[in-house]
């Protein structure tokens, strides 16, 4: 083996070493190449748990299950629901939470008001954040629509701040797809 040969391999090798290292329970040194692969295989799973399951309630509890114990850094994962005009807690995971956000409220409010995702970097930066757990740093709210209308939100906290990046983000979005195009919306809740 010539010298540069060797050190193509001592590369690729350290390479690999160092992207499996980067994985760590905080989530915080996650390599975009192996955050991907994490999304990949957590939203397969989640596509193969919800197969069959066409109750909404029951397939959100099993979905913010799977996103908690998969991505690594969180304190919180969970669903509002829009209920009589305001968000209502539903299925989650973490620490008991405030049970009604009003539109335009809040990180969750503020998705429901403007339909798009809220990505917070710093969640005391963030004017009306409302802090259900003090060990929230950063948070990412996503609408859940059904022809159009807001029908509820996934809403997940990690106690690092800067935590959801734009993988994340991309990830968390297909999750919502296969939960919503899963599930049968057109009988509410529980029908
Ligand atoms: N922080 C959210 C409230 C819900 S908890 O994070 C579970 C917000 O500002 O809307």
């Amino acid at each position: 083996m010539n010298t540069s040969y060797r050190s193509r391999w001592f590369d690729v090798c350290w390479c690999a070493c160092y992207t499996l290292h980067e994985i760590d329970e905080t989530g915080a040194y996650l390599s975009m190449e192996n955050k991907q692969e994490l999304y990949l295989r957590m939203n397969r799973q989640i596509q193969s748990v919800l197969e069959g399951c066409e109750l909404p309630l029951t397939a959100m509890a099993n979905t913010c299950a799977i996103l908690y114990s998969e991505l690594p850094g969180l304190n919180w994962a969970g669903f509002y629901l829009m209920h009589r005009g305001e968000l209502v807690l539903g299925p989650f995971q973490g620490k008991v939470a405030c049970m009604k956000i009003a539109v335009g409220k809040g990180v969750c409010g503020t998705a429901v008001a403007t339909g798009a995702v809220q990505r917070v970097a710093d969640v005391h930066q963030f004017p009306g954040h409302i802090a259900c757990d003090s060990a929230s740093q950063s948070e990412i709210v996503i609408p859940l629509s059904v022809r159009g209308e807001i029908i509820g939100v996934l809403d997940i906290d990690s106690p690092l701040l800067n935590r959801f990046d734009e993988t994340d983000q991309q990830g968390l979005e297909e999750t919502c797809r296969i939960l919503m195009n899963a599930v049968d919306w057109t009988g509410g809740l529980l029908p």
